[in-house]
């Protein structure tokens, strides 16, 4: 299966997905959208109100901020791929709860092995803690670290500009860094689950 169909199989199972209780009060179930081969991942916590009436991540307010933050720094939202930690809509916009993020997980994590994308930005909190358990978003927005050959870099999630205006532009200014980020993360070596361990790892047997 190359990297399209692999996604497109994604979507297909989580329109149908029952694995968690999410899937009792969505309308459609939101995968994500990109291209197959974008070299940038948004992760975003969850579908809201308008994501689960359309089918599509970020088609609401915060989705308006993050285009328009993205085409400040020369992308169209159509050049990344934008997906969630949680697939169907949290009632209410509730929090995602750690057993429908766990039981959403496996998606997640074929739609990256699938992308390999070269950056992976998230958004908010939810998505930040798959890579950085226990941080502060405060303390660490806009740092990237290594994980795995690829560049992580967590992100205000845009709806927190939308509800405390002070900090829109420490988004935009996290996003400015977003060009300097791929290019350094060009120049690493590709992402690949399958590579050996560095030197470091092996000295340790
Ligand atoms: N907020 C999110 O986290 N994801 C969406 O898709 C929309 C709003
Ligand atoms: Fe399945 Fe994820 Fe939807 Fe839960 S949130 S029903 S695990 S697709």
């Amino acid at each position: 299966m190359n990297r399209e169909q692999e996604l497109k199989a994604v979507e297909a199972e989580v329109a149908e997905c029952t694995d968690c209780t999410l899937h009792m009060s969505r309308k459609l179930a939101v995968a994500g959208e990109g291209p197959a081969d974008s070299e940038i991942v948004f992760i975003g916590e969850g579908p809201g109100f308008h994501e689960n009436e359309q089918g599509r991540p970020f088609v609401g307010a915060a989705g308006r901020l993050l285009e328009s933050m993205l085409e400040s720094i020369g992308l169209s939202r159509e050049q990344v791929f934008i997906c969630n930690v949680v697939k169907c809509r949290p009632p209410g916009n509730r929090d995602p709860q750690p057993e429908e993020i766990e039981a959403c997980a496996k998606y997640l994590e074929r739609q990256l092995r699938a992308i390999n994308p070269k950056v992976i930005v998230t958004l908010g909190r939810f998505s930040m803690a798959r890579y950085f358990p226990g941080a502060r978003i405060s303390a660490i927005h806009g740092k990237a670290k290594t994980k795995d050959g690829r560049l992580v870099v967590p992100f205000y999630h845009p709806a927190a500009a939308l509800h405390q205006p002070k900090l829109r532009s420490t988004v935009e200014e996290d996003f400015a860094k977003l060009a300097s980020l791929v290019a350094r993360a060009q120049e690493m070596a590709p992402p690949d689950a399958d590579s050996p361990p560095d030197p470091e790892q092996l000295s340790m047997f």
